[in-house]
Protein backbone atom coordinates (compact mmCIF):
# COMPACT_ATOMS: atom_id res chain seq x y z
CA UNK A 1 0.00 0.00 0.00
CA UNK A 2 2.88 2.29 1.05
CA UNK A 3 4.64 1.56 -1.89
CA UNK A 4 1.73 1.87 -4.02
CA UNK A 5 1.23 5.85 -2.50
CA UNK A 6 4.87 6.38 -3.26
CA UNK A 7 4.79 5.04 -6.94
CA UNK A 8 1.58 7.25 -7.20
CA UNK A 9 3.49 10.49 -6.23
CA UNK A 10 6.28 9.92 -8.03
CA UNK A 11 4.00 9.87 -11.05
CA UNK A 12 2.28 13.10 -9.69
CA UNK A 13 5.99 14.85 -9.30
CA UNK A 14 6.83 13.50 -12.90
CA UNK A 15 3.59 15.06 -14.09
CA UNK A 16 4.05 18.09 -12.68
CA UNK A 17 7.58 18.43 -13.51
CA UNK A 18 6.86 17.66 -17.36
CA UNK A 19 4.26 20.45 -17.02
CA UNK A 20 6.47 23.27 -18.53
CA UNK A 21 8.24 20.46 -21.06
CA UNK A 22 7.77 20.06 -24.10
CA UNK A 23 4.64 18.58 -25.64
CA UNK A 24 4.93 15.44 -27.56
CA UNK A 25 4.50 15.52 -31.43
CA UNK A 26 0.88 14.27 -32.64
CA UNK A 27 1.11 12.99 -36.14
CA UNK A 28 -1.25 13.36 -38.59
CA UNK A 29 -1.51 10.16 -40.58
CA UNK A 30 -4.25 7.99 -42.20
CA UNK A 31 -5.59 5.06 -39.70
CA UNK A 32 -3.38 1.72 -39.39
CA UNK A 33 -0.68 3.92 -40.65
CA UNK A 34 2.96 3.23 -39.42
CA UNK A 35 4.61 6.33 -37.46
CA UNK A 36 8.01 6.76 -38.82
CA UNK A 37 11.21 5.70 -37.22
CA UNK A 38 12.57 8.53 -34.80
CA UNK A 39 15.72 8.86 -33.67
CA UNK A 40 16.50 8.21 -29.42
CA UNK A 41 18.32 11.27 -29.00
CA UNK A 42 15.57 13.91 -31.08
CA UNK A 43 12.35 13.08 -29.75
CA UNK A 44 9.61 14.81 -32.01
CA UNK A 45 7.71 17.69 -30.08
CA UNK A 46 5.67 20.28 -31.34
CA UNK A 47 8.24 23.12 -30.31
CA UNK A 48 11.31 21.71 -31.87
CA UNK A 49 8.97 21.50 -35.53
CA UNK A 50 7.87 25.08 -34.48
CA UNK A 51 11.58 26.31 -34.06
CA UNK A 52 12.72 24.29 -36.91
CA UNK A 53 9.75 26.25 -39.36
CA UNK A 54 10.95 29.63 -38.44
CA UNK A 55 14.52 28.57 -39.20
CA UNK A 56 13.45 26.71 -42.68
CA UNK A 57 12.50 29.71 -43.53
CA UNK A 58 15.30 32.31 -42.21
CA UNK A 59 18.02 33.49 -44.53
CA UNK A 60 20.18 34.61 -42.11
CA UNK A 61 20.69 30.75 -41.63
CA UNK A 62 23.08 31.55 -44.99
CA UNK A 63 26.44 33.34 -44.17
CA UNK A 64 25.75 36.39 -46.29
CA UNK A 65 22.21 36.39 -45.21
CA UNK A 66 20.74 35.02 -48.90
CA UNK A 67 19.64 31.39 -48.64
CA UNK A 68 17.42 29.73 -46.58
CA UNK A 69 16.29 26.10 -46.68
CA UNK A 70 13.27 27.31 -48.13
CA UNK A 71 15.33 28.96 -50.65
CA UNK A 72 16.09 25.74 -52.67
CA UNK A 73 12.60 23.80 -51.07
CA UNK A 74 9.72 26.01 -51.33
CA UNK A 75 6.37 24.93 -50.21
CA UNK A 76 4.08 25.74 -53.09
CA UNK A 77 6.44 22.91 -55.27
CA UNK A 78 6.02 20.50 -52.85
CA UNK A 79 9.71 22.00 -51.34
CA UNK A 80 11.21 21.23 -54.75
CA UNK A 81 12.38 24.07 -56.40
CA UNK A 82 11.61 24.95 -60.63
CA UNK A 83 15.37 25.43 -61.23
CA UNK A 84 17.26 22.02 -62.68
CA UNK A 85 19.94 22.49 -60.47
CA UNK A 86 20.26 24.81 -57.20
CA UNK A 87 22.55 27.44 -56.99
CA UNK A 88 24.19 27.77 -52.97
CA UNK A 89 24.36 30.76 -51.37
CA UNK A 90 27.56 31.95 -53.07
CA UNK A 91 26.35 32.05 -56.69
CA UNK A 92 27.78 28.38 -57.54
CA UNK A 93 25.42 26.04 -59.13
CA UNK A 94 25.02 22.61 -57.17
CA UNK A 95 25.36 19.22 -59.32
CA UNK A 96 21.81 17.99 -58.15
CA UNK A 97 17.72 19.21 -58.78
CA UNK A 98 16.87 19.78 -55.49
CA UNK A 99 14.73 16.79 -54.01
CA UNK A 100 11.02 17.62 -52.73
CA UNK A 101 10.69 17.55 -49.34
CA UNK A 102 8.05 14.69 -48.75
CA UNK A 103 7.54 12.01 -45.99
CA UNK A 104 11.13 12.42 -45.42
CA UNK A 105 10.72 10.58 -42.21
CA UNK A 106 10.25 7.53 -43.88
CA UNK A 107 13.75 7.71 -45.96
CA UNK A 108 15.29 4.79 -45.74
CA UNK A 109 18.41 6.85 -46.89
CA UNK A 110 18.39 10.44 -47.96
CA UNK A 111 19.71 12.31 -51.06
CA UNK A 112 19.56 10.79 -54.13
CA UNK A 113 22.75 8.76 -53.93
CA UNK A 114 23.88 7.57 -51.06
CA UNK A 115 23.62 4.59 -49.04
CA UNK A 116 25.18 5.96 -45.51
CA UNK A 117 23.12 8.98 -45.11
CA UNK A 118 20.54 7.76 -43.09
CA UNK A 119 19.50 10.00 -40.50
CA UNK A 120 18.03 13.90 -41.32
CA UNK A 121 20.35 15.49 -38.94
CA UNK A 122 23.80 13.95 -40.81
CA UNK A 123 22.28 14.48 -44.03
CA UNK A 124 21.50 18.69 -43.16
CA UNK A 125 25.38 19.18 -42.47
CA UNK A 126 25.82 19.38 -46.19
CA UNK A 127 23.15 22.14 -46.99
CA UNK A 128 24.72 23.87 -43.43
CA UNK A 129 28.16 23.55 -43.57
CA UNK A 130 29.32 22.27 -46.83
CA UNK A 131 32.03 24.65 -48.67
CA UNK A 132 32.57 22.75 -51.72
CA UNK A 133 30.09 23.63 -53.14
CA UNK A 134 28.63 25.98 -50.58
CA UNK A 135 24.97 25.97 -49.92
CA UNK A 136 24.40 27.90 -47.33
CA UNK A 137 27.87 27.84 -46.32
CA UNK A 138 27.89 28.04 -42.43
CA UNK A 139 31.66 26.80 -41.73
CA UNK A 140 33.31 29.68 -40.35
CA UNK A 141 30.26 31.79 -39.97
CA UNK A 142 29.36 29.99 -36.95
CA UNK A 143 29.38 32.77 -34.50
CA UNK A 144 27.88 35.50 -36.75
CA UNK A 145 24.85 33.35 -38.04
CA UNK A 146 24.16 32.71 -34.07
CA UNK A 147 24.26 36.30 -33.03
CA UNK A 148 21.75 37.15 -35.70
CA UNK A 149 18.95 34.53 -33.77
CA UNK A 150 19.94 36.56 -30.76
CA UNK A 151 16.81 37.91 -30.54
CA UNK A 152 13.60 37.41 -28.30
CA UNK A 153 11.73 35.91 -30.26
CA UNK A 154 14.51 33.14 -31.62
CA UNK A 155 14.91 33.11 -27.21
CA UNK A 156 11.35 32.18 -26.63
CA UNK A 157 10.91 29.86 -29.85
CA UNK A 158 14.37 27.56 -28.00
CA UNK A 159 13.34 27.99 -24.68
CA UNK A 160 10.11 26.54 -25.20
CA UNK A 161 11.70 23.64 -27.63
CA UNK A 162 14.86 22.97 -25.21
CA UNK A 163 14.30 24.25 -21.84
CA UNK A 164 16.78 27.08 -22.14
CA UNK A 165 17.14 30.00 -24.32
CA UNK A 166 20.56 29.16 -25.57
CA UNK A 167 20.72 28.20 -29.52
CA UNK A 168 23.58 26.52 -30.97
CA UNK A 169 24.27 24.54 -33.88
CA UNK A 170 23.39 21.26 -32.37
CA UNK A 171 19.45 22.76 -31.55
CA UNK A 172 19.30 24.06 -35.01
CA UNK A 173 20.04 21.02 -36.55
CA UNK A 174 17.43 18.59 -34.02
CA UNK A 175 14.98 21.54 -34.91
CA UNK A 176 14.87 21.53 -38.78
CA UNK A 177 15.34 18.15 -38.52
CA UNK A 178 11.66 18.00 -36.77
CA UNK A 179 10.36 20.81 -38.98
CA UNK A 180 11.33 18.08 -42.27
CA UNK A 181 9.83 14.74 -40.34
CA UNK A 182 6.93 16.84 -40.00
CA UNK A 183 6.58 17.15 -43.93
CA UNK A 184 3.35 14.06 -44.43
CA UNK A 185 1.55 13.82 -47.50
CA UNK A 186 -1.31 11.59 -46.96
CA UNK A 187 -4.10 13.15 -48.49
CA UNK A 188 -3.99 12.95 -52.31
CA UNK A 189 -6.98 11.43 -54.48
CA UNK A 190 -4.97 8.26 -54.29
CA UNK A 191 -4.97 7.78 -50.61
CA UNK A 192 -8.83 8.66 -50.55
CA UNK A 193 -8.93 6.14 -53.07
CA UNK A 194 -6.69 3.11 -51.53
CA UNK A 195 -6.82 3.96 -47.43
CA UNK A 196 -10.14 5.69 -47.38
CA UNK A 197 -12.05 3.21 -49.61
CA UNK A 198 -13.57 6.16 -51.42
CA UNK A 199 -14.28 4.23 -54.61
CA UNK A 200 -15.07 7.50 -57.08
CA UNK A 201 -11.92 8.95 -55.60
CA UNK A 202 -9.88 8.33 -58.86
CA UNK A 203 -11.04 8.68 -61.99
CA UNK A 204 -11.69 6.23 -64.86
CA UNK A 205 -8.45 7.34 -66.64
CA UNK A 206 -6.47 7.86 -63.39
CA UNK A 207 -7.67 3.77 -62.54
CA UNK A 208 -6.51 3.09 -65.75
CA UNK A 209 -3.05 4.66 -64.84
CA UNK A 210 -3.11 3.10 -61.48
CA UNK A 211 -3.23 -0.03 -63.71
CA UNK A 212 -0.53 0.28 -65.99
CA UNK A 213 1.93 2.01 -63.32
CA UNK A 214 1.03 -1.92 -60.98
CA UNK A 215 1.34 -3.89 -64.39
CA UNK A 216 4.56 -5.80 -65.53
CA UNK A 217 4.18 -3.73 -68.48
CA UNK A 218 5.27 -1.19 -67.47
CA UNK A 219 7.29 -1.83 -64.02
CA UNK A 220 6.80 1.62 -62.24
CA UNK A 221 6.24 -0.20 -58.95
CA UNK A 222 9.03 -2.49 -58.84
CA UNK A 223 11.11 0.66 -57.99
CA UNK A 224 8.61 3.25 -56.91
CA UNK A 225 7.02 0.25 -54.41
CA UNK A 226 5.28 0.76 -51.29
CA UNK A 227 2.93 3.65 -49.35
CA UNK A 228 5.72 5.70 -50.18
CA UNK A 229 6.16 5.12 -53.63
CA UNK A 230 10.28 4.44 -52.94
CA UNK A 231 11.75 1.29 -52.33
CA UNK A 232 13.85 3.88 -49.59
CA UNK A 233 11.92 3.43 -46.76
CA UNK A 234 12.08 2.93 -43.00
CA UNK A 235 8.67 2.54 -40.61
CA UNK A 236 8.07 0.14 -37.91
CA UNK A 237 6.16 -2.54 -40.52
CA UNK A 238 9.38 -2.96 -42.93
CA UNK A 239 12.28 -4.56 -41.33
CA UNK A 240 13.34 -5.57 -44.91
CA UNK A 241 15.90 -2.87 -46.83
CA UNK A 242 14.86 -3.16 -50.66
CA UNK A 243 17.13 -2.03 -52.78
CA UNK A 244 16.37 1.93 -53.38
CA UNK A 245 18.94 2.80 -56.17
CA UNK A 246 19.01 2.15 -60.17
CA UNK A 247 20.29 2.72 -63.18
CA UNK A 248 17.53 3.84 -65.39
CA UNK A 249 19.56 4.79 -68.56
CA UNK A 250 19.72 8.45 -68.76
CA UNK A 251 23.61 8.28 -69.83
CA UNK A 252 26.00 6.29 -71.59
CA UNK A 253 29.08 8.66 -72.31
CA UNK A 254 31.67 6.12 -73.44
CA UNK A 255 29.69 3.43 -74.56
CA UNK A 256 30.75 1.69 -71.44
CA UNK A 257 27.67 3.22 -69.18
CA UNK A 258 29.74 5.81 -68.10
CA UNK A 259 27.71 8.73 -66.67
CA UNK A 260 28.91 12.43 -66.58
CA UNK A 261 32.07 12.84 -64.48
CA UNK A 262 30.79 15.68 -62.13
CA UNK A 263 27.99 13.07 -61.14
CA UNK A 264 28.03 9.17 -61.89
CA UNK A 265 25.62 8.65 -58.53
CA UNK A 266 26.29 5.73 -55.83
CA UNK A 267 30.09 4.69 -57.27
CA UNK A 268 30.97 8.27 -56.17
CA UNK A 269 29.91 6.99 -52.53
CA UNK A 270 30.68 2.94 -52.67
CA UNK A 271 33.80 3.12 -55.37
CA UNK A 272 31.87 -0.14 -56.72
CA UNK A 273 31.80 -0.47 -60.53
CA UNK A 274 28.59 -1.70 -60.95
CA UNK A 275 27.13 1.31 -58.83
CA UNK A 276 27.71 3.57 -61.94
CA UNK A 277 24.59 5.88 -62.20
CA UNK A 278 22.85 4.48 -59.24
CA UNK A 279 20.17 6.40 -58.17
CA UNK A 280 17.31 6.72 -55.59
CA UNK A 281 14.24 6.00 -57.19
CA UNK A 282 12.42 9.11 -55.00
CA UNK A 283 9.23 9.46 -53.81
CA UNK A 284 6.36 10.03 -56.47
CA UNK A 285 4.27 11.69 -53.71
CA UNK A 286 2.95 14.99 -54.89
CA UNK A 287 5.26 14.60 -58.19
CA UNK A 288 3.12 16.34 -60.30
CA UNK A 289 4.50 19.42 -58.65
CA UNK A 290 7.98 18.95 -58.89
CA UNK A 291 9.02 19.53 -62.42
CA UNK A 292 11.89 19.07 -63.81
CA UNK A 293 12.69 15.90 -62.71
CA UNK A 294 15.36 13.01 -62.39
CA UNK A 295 19.15 13.75 -60.58
CA UNK A 296 20.28 16.74 -62.71
CA UNK A 297 16.62 17.93 -63.73
CA UNK A 298 17.15 16.76 -67.14
CA UNK A 299 13.76 15.96 -67.85
CA UNK A 300 11.33 18.80 -68.42
CA UNK A 301 7.99 16.97 -67.69
CA UNK A 302 5.98 14.27 -66.44
CA UNK A 303 5.36 13.10 -70.22
CA UNK A 304 9.01 13.10 -70.99
CA UNK A 305 9.40 11.46 -67.68
CA UNK A 306 6.83 8.42 -69.12
CA UNK A 307 8.07 8.50 -72.67
CA UNK A 308 11.49 8.59 -71.42
CA UNK A 309 10.57 4.53 -69.63
CA UNK A 310 8.88 3.79 -73.27
CA UNK A 311 12.00 4.14 -74.65
CA UNK A 312 14.01 2.20 -72.24
CA UNK A 313 15.90 5.03 -71.31
CA UNK A 314 17.36 8.08 -73.35
CA UNK A 315 19.97 7.98 -76.53
CA UNK A 316 23.02 5.84 -75.58
CA UNK A 317 21.63 4.87 -72.56
CA UNK A 318 19.69 2.90 -73.52
CA UNK A 319 22.35 0.13 -74.24
CA UNK A 320 24.46 1.62 -70.42
CA UNK A 321 25.70 -1.93 -69.61
CA UNK A 322 24.37 -1.31 -65.62
CA UNK A 323 20.52 0.10 -66.37
CA UNK A 324 18.35 -1.86 -64.27
CA UNK A 325 16.42 -4.95 -66.38
CA UNK A 326 12.92 -3.33 -65.21
CA UNK A 327 13.98 -0.39 -67.38
CA UNK A 328 13.27 -2.44 -70.42
CA UNK A 329 11.05 -0.21 -73.12
CA UNK A 330 7.19 -0.43 -73.53
CA UNK A 331 4.64 -0.14 -76.09
CA UNK A 332 2.15 2.67 -75.56
CA UNK A 333 -0.69 4.21 -77.03
CA UNK A 334 -1.38 7.80 -76.55
CA UNK A 335 -4.39 7.00 -74.21
CA UNK A 336 -2.49 5.06 -72.00
CA UNK A 337 0.38 8.12 -71.57
CA UNK A 338 -2.22 10.32 -70.37
CA UNK A 339 -3.66 7.85 -68.32
CA UNK A 340 -0.32 7.25 -66.47
CA UNK A 341 0.14 10.92 -66.45
CA UNK A 342 -3.36 11.35 -65.34
CA UNK A 343 -3.11 8.91 -62.14
CA UNK A 344 0.66 10.35 -61.47
CA UNK A 345 -1.57 13.64 -60.86
CA UNK A 346 -3.86 11.56 -58.81
CA UNK A 347 -0.88 12.03 -56.08
CA UNK A 348 -0.85 15.34 -55.76
CA UNK A 349 -2.10 16.43 -51.96
CA UNK A 350 -3.22 19.95 -51.91
CA UNK A 351 -3.81 20.00 -48.19
CA UNK A 352 -0.26 19.30 -48.03
CA UNK A 353 0.46 22.63 -50.16
CA UNK A 354 -1.99 24.42 -48.38
CA UNK A 355 -1.05 23.67 -44.53
CA UNK A 356 -0.13 26.94 -42.78
CA UNK A 357 2.16 24.69 -40.97
CA UNK A 358 4.42 23.93 -43.91
CA UNK A 359 4.77 27.58 -44.55
CA UNK A 360 6.57 30.97 -43.28
CA UNK A 361 5.06 31.76 -39.65
CA UNK A 362 3.46 35.14 -40.08
CA UNK A 363 4.42 37.27 -38.12
CA UNK A 364 8.25 35.77 -39.04
CA UNK A 365 10.39 36.00 -35.77
CA UNK A 366 12.90 38.48 -36.18
CA UNK A 367 16.73 38.20 -36.35
CA UNK A 368 19.24 40.55 -36.24
CA UNK A 369 20.30 41.65 -39.84
CA UNK A 370 23.79 42.02 -40.18
CA UNK A 371 26.37 42.14 -43.04
CA UNK A 372 28.65 39.09 -43.65
CA UNK A 373 32.32 40.59 -42.61
C1 LIG B 1 21.18 25.66 -52.44
C2 LIG B 1 19.97 24.86 -52.44
C3 LIG B 1 19.64 24.09 -51.18
C4 LIG B 1 19.57 24.58 -49.91
C5 LIG B 1 19.88 25.98 -49.40
C6 LIG B 1 19.13 23.48 -49.09
N1 LIG B 1 18.92 22.38 -49.85
FE1 LIG B 1 18.19 20.61 -49.23
N2 LIG B 1 18.61 19.78 -51.01
C7 LIG B 1 19.11 20.46 -52.09
C8 LIG B 1 19.53 19.51 -53.11
C9 LIG B 1 20.14 19.87 -54.45
C10 LIG B 1 19.27 18.24 -52.58
C11 LIG B 1 19.66 16.89 -53.21
C12 LIG B 1 21.08 16.63 -52.69
C13 LIG B 1 21.72 15.39 -53.22
O1 LIG B 1 21.06 14.51 -53.71
O2 LIG B 1 22.95 15.30 -53.12
C14 LIG B 1 18.69 18.44 -51.26
C15 LIG B 1 18.30 17.41 -50.42
C16 LIG B 1 17.71 17.62 -49.17
C17 LIG B 1 17.18 16.58 -48.32
C18 LIG B 1 17.12 15.09 -48.64
C19 LIG B 1 15.71 14.70 -48.98
C20 LIG B 1 15.58 13.25 -49.33
O3 LIG B 1 14.46 12.82 -49.63
O4 LIG B 1 16.57 12.51 -49.37
C21 LIG B 1 16.72 17.18 -47.18
C22 LIG B 1 16.07 16.51 -45.99
C23 LIG B 1 16.99 18.59 -47.31
N3 LIG B 1 17.58 18.83 -48.53
C24 LIG B 1 16.67 19.53 -46.36
C25 LIG B 1 17.23 20.82 -46.36
C26 LIG B 1 17.22 21.73 -45.22
C27 LIG B 1 16.53 21.47 -43.88
C28 LIG B 1 17.91 22.84 -45.59
C29 LIG B 1 18.30 24.02 -44.74
C30 LIG B 1 19.25 23.73 -43.69
C31 LIG B 1 18.30 22.62 -46.98
N4 LIG B 1 17.89 21.38 -47.40
C32 LIG B 1 18.96 23.58 -47.74
C33 LIG B 1 19.20 21.83 -52.23
C34 LIG B 1 19.24 22.70 -51.14
C1 LIG C 1 14.52 0.32 -62.24
C2 LIG C 1 13.76 1.05 -61.29
C3 LIG C 1 12.72 2.02 -61.81
C4 LIG C 1 11.62 1.75 -62.59
C5 LIG C 1 11.18 0.44 -63.19
C6 LIG C 1 10.92 3.02 -62.71
N1 LIG C 1 11.61 4.00 -62.06
FE1 LIG C 1 11.09 5.95 -61.98
N2 LIG C 1 12.89 6.38 -61.11
C7 LIG C 1 13.84 5.45 -60.74
C8 LIG C 1 15.06 6.14 -60.39
C9 LIG C 1 16.35 5.47 -59.92
C10 LIG C 1 14.83 7.51 -60.57
C11 LIG C 1 15.86 8.62 -60.43
C12 LIG C 1 16.81 8.47 -61.61
C13 LIG C 1 17.85 9.54 -61.70
O1 LIG C 1 17.61 10.67 -61.28
O2 LIG C 1 18.94 9.25 -62.26
C14 LIG C 1 13.44 7.63 -61.02
C15 LIG C 1 12.79 8.82 -61.28
C16 LIG C 1 11.46 8.92 -61.65
C17 LIG C 1 10.73 10.16 -61.75
C18 LIG C 1 11.29 11.53 -61.46
C19 LIG C 1 11.03 11.88 -60.02
C20 LIG C 1 11.64 13.17 -59.57
O3 LIG C 1 11.29 13.60 -58.47
O4 LIG C 1 12.48 13.74 -60.28
C21 LIG C 1 9.44 9.84 -62.11
C22 LIG C 1 8.30 10.81 -62.33
C23 LIG C 1 9.38 8.41 -62.25
N3 LIG C 1 10.62 7.88 -61.97
C24 LIG C 1 8.25 7.71 -62.63
C25 LIG C 1 8.29 6.38 -63.02
C26 LIG C 1 7.23 5.72 -63.75
C27 LIG C 1 5.91 6.34 -64.14
C28 LIG C 1 7.66 4.45 -64.01
C29 LIG C 1 6.99 3.37 -64.82
C30 LIG C 1 6.77 3.72 -66.22
C31 LIG C 1 8.98 4.32 -63.41
N4 LIG C 1 9.32 5.51 -62.83
C32 LIG C 1 9.75 3.19 -63.44
C33 LIG C 1 13.67 4.09 -60.75
C34 LIG C 1 12.72 3.43 -61.50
Amino acid sequence: MAAKLVSILTIVLLLLSCGERAQPYEWDLPQGFPAPDIPENNPMTKEKVALGRALFFARALSFNNTTACASCHLPERAFSEPKARSVGASGVTLKRNASALVNVAYAGTLTWSHNGLRHIEQQLMIPLFADTPIEMGVTNFEDVILARFNTADYKSLTRAAFGDSVLNFDRIVKSLASFVRSLVSFNSAFDDYAYRQIDEALSPSQLRGMELFFSEKMECFHCHGGFNFTQSSKHAFQTLTLKAFHNTGLYNEDGNGAYPIDDQGLIDVTLEGSDMGHFRAPTLRNVALTSPYMHDGSIASLAGVIEFYAAGGRGKGINNPWKSQFVKGFDMTKQERDDLINFLHGLTDESFIKNKNHHPPIPAPSTIIMSHN
